[in-house]
């Protein structure tokens, strides 16, 4: 759940005074809450008490200008990963049901593209009822997850179905609604290297390149998700490494070259990292100075090991070896001869000539080389391209082809 946020919309039931409790709970796992109150729940909870214990605002009107100035209805439902309602009544559960969209919470729910899970809570002949019965029939064909309600004495004093789950058992559901049903990487470990290496010349100067590591940051990330055990080795990026993967942090290729190597065996390995090729031999332990004649130094430079070509010859080389193509021109021919070169399997080709915007950019244009022929992805997020990726990954450890 590490890094998941979480749109919780509190409805207006007696079992509200649990919500603290399961924003607790959520955040504990590494998640965020952005807490959504309608009228009703503020009369069992306060928005004060949700946003202490979320560390955000409530959002509890559609007509409140000045958040709809900063962030719209539409991005609020957008921005969560899930929606879950909780306490959902038999009043939210019908809003939903029918389509109705009159309050910020009902409005959220029409709006959102992500998967709502809902915990209802209500009295048991209201549950009984053949009306929620009915909305809940179409909900559940909707694709809305549901997690209880549990048999038990009410809050009316009467007993039966209709008591909200405990705070855990919601997290549970919460935590397997964020988790692929299928995770066929696990038990695999996989080598991804990503970002850019910097080559010192001095103490404070060095050579680099303008890789962001987006793209491999997303490749772990989608390879933790589907279950792999993933060896981040990255060089000196400037997106935040995912969470959930080990992370070995370099900065020269020649670093790169060996943490790599420690990391073996693996059962796949993607090349990410816009390696240098070269590193400036001797590089001064101090800072160096101007000499006064106005000649620039002149720097001895060395190639560096080629990472992608070493592990795609190694003796325990993965069964699966990607690596990347960034070209500017000639794209397909350039990596098509790379592939072969470098004796990868995989050879995801791209075009990084300044108007494609693709360095440091947030999407990806990738051509898929391997030896049954070139395969043209669409231009896509850098995000998406990686989940493409690791499925491929996945289906051809498995065996599949897809
Ligand atoms: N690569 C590597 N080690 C290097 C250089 C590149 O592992 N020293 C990997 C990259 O991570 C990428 C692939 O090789 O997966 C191709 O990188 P690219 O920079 O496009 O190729 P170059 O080796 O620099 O080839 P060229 O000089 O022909 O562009």
């Amino acid at each position: 759940m590490h890094g998941k946020r979480i749109l919780l919309i509190v409805g207006g039931g007696i079992s509200a005074y649990k919500i603290p409790q399961l924003i607790r709970l959520i955040r504990a796992q590494g998640a965020a809450v952005t807490p959504v109150l309608t009228a009703s729940g503020a009369q069992f909870t306060t928005p004060m008490t949700l946003s202490v214990l979320a560390g955000e605002p409530v959002h509890d009107t559609l007509w409140d200008r000045n958040s709809e100035a900063e962030i719209g209805h539409i991005q609020l439902s957008r921005n969560a990963d899930l929606v879950v309602v909780a306490p959902a009544t038999a009043d939210l559960m019908a809003k939903i049901a029918q389509g109705q969209a009159n309050d910020l919470a009902s409005t959220l729910l029409l709006a959102t593209d992500k998967r709502v899970l809902i915990a209802p809570a209500m009295n048991v002949r209201m549950w009984d009822h053949p009306a929620t019965q009915r909305n809940l029939a179409t909900l559940k064909d909707d694709g809305i997850l549901t997690v209880g309600p549990d048999n038990g004495d009410m809050a009316c004093g009467e007993y039966g179905a209709g008591r909200m789950a405990e705070p855990e058992t919601i997290v549970a559901a919460i935590r397997d609604a964020l988790t692929p049903a299928a995770r066929p990487l696990t038990g695999r470990h996989v080598i991804v290297t990503s970002g850019p290496t910097h080559e010192p010349i001095d103490p404070v100067r060095y050579i680099a390149n303008r890789s962001s590591g987006a793209q491999g940051t997303a490749i772990a990330a989608a390879l933790r998700d589907l279950g792999a055990q993933v060896s981040f080795v990255t060089g000196p990026a400037t997106v935040a490494p995912p969470e959930g993967v080990s992370v070995i942090a370099v900065e020269t290729a020649r670093q790169m070259h060996d943490a790599v190597q420690a990391a073996l065996p693996a059962d796949a390995a993607v090349m990410a990292a816009a390696v240098a090729d070269w590193h400036v031999v001797g590089a001064s332990d101090r800072k160096m100075k101007k000499d006064g004649s106005g000649q620039p130094p002149a720097f001895e430079m060395a190639e560096n090991p080629d990472i992608l070509a070493w592990i795609s010859h190694a003796d325990d080389r993965p069964d699966l070896v990607v690596g990347f193509a960034a070209e500017t021109n000639d794209v397909i021919a350039h990596a098509t001869a790379k592939r072969l070169r470098k004796g990868c399997d995989w050879i995801m080709a791209n075009d990084v000539s300044p108007p494609t915007g693709i360095m440091g950019g947030s999407e990806n244009a990738v051509t898929l080389i391997s030896d049954t022929g070139a395969e043209e992805w669409p231009r896509m997020g850098k995000d998406a391209v990686a989940g493409c990726l690791a499925e491929r990954i996945a289906a051809h450890l498995n065996g599949k082809t897809i």
